[in-house]
């Protein structure tokens, strides 16, 4: 299976990620949790990167093609890769699909997932997730608390909010949505491979999903 997972921030791209992969063989790529841990760790693209991701705007292209182009080779992607957050821009897509001409691969989907915004406000501002940068587990205060207050079920670190969950720093994650990304809905739209679902609950997404793709 090869997805793309579009949605605004908060649309459950990283959850519905983490229940296909418990499916299929598969690897999330998520632009974001690289970023994350590039942050975490301190290197030179983590130093670029925060202060664009923490004030809520896209970290330029020229940072995440690079990115891209050395994941997607990888080895672990060959029995197929789920998107999370890439692409975010209408150059990135086209770039993407340079690279998987150019690897010789085509996508089985791209789903759009559809929330409404008083839902994603909701849901960004109760979400916890796991510190550990070779993790982060997603968790939810209302409708997926991790076991133990504050820790993570998986691994044990502590659950924090990140540092882009600020309200301010919400607002401008879903103006540039709506500026940067919701575009590549008409870009995609037209493609065999395009749906977009309701994603209220994040399960009945996962089933749509395998219906309609799972057994290629
Ligand atoms: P990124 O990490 O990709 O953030 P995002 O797109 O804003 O998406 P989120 O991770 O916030 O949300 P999600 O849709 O995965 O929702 P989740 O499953 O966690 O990017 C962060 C930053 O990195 C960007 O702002 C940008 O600066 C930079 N960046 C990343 N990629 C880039 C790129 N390609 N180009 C340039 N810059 C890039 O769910 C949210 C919460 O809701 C959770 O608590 C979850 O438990 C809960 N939830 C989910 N589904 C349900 C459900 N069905 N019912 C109830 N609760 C639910």
């Amino acid at each position: 299976m090869r997805l793309i997972l579009l949605g605004a921030p908060g649309a459950g791209k990283g959850t519905v990620a983490e229940m296909l992969v418990q499916k299929y063989r598969i690897v999330t790529i998520s632009t974001g949790d690289m970023l994350r841990s590039a942050v975490n760790e301190g290197s030179p693209l983590g130093k670029e990167a925060k202060e664009f991701m923490n004030r809520g705007e896209l970290v330029p292209d020229s940072i995440i093609l690079g990115l891209m182009e050395e994941r997607l080779r990888s080895g672990d992607c060959r029995e197929g890769f789920i998107l999370d957050g890439f692409p975010r821009t209408i150059p990135q897509a086209e770039s993407l699909k340079a690279m998987l001409s150019k690897l010789g691969i085509g996508l089985d989907g791209i789903v759009n997932l559809e929330v409404p915004r008083d839902v994603i406000l909701r849901r960004l501002s109760s979400r916890r997730t796991c510190s550990n940068p070779d993790c982060q587990a997603i968790f939810n205060i209302y409708t997926k608390p991790s076991k133990k207050e504050g820790i993570c079920d998986k691994c044990g670190s502590a659950t924090v909010q990140r540092d882009d969950e600020t309200e301010e720093a919400i607002g401008r994650r879903l103006k540039t949505y709506e500026e940067k990304t919701a575009p590549l809905i008409g870009y995609y739209k037209s493609d065999p491979a395009y749906a977009s679902l309701p994603a209220l609950d994040a399960k009945e997404v996962v089933d749509a999903i395998v219906s309609r793709i799972g057994g290629k």
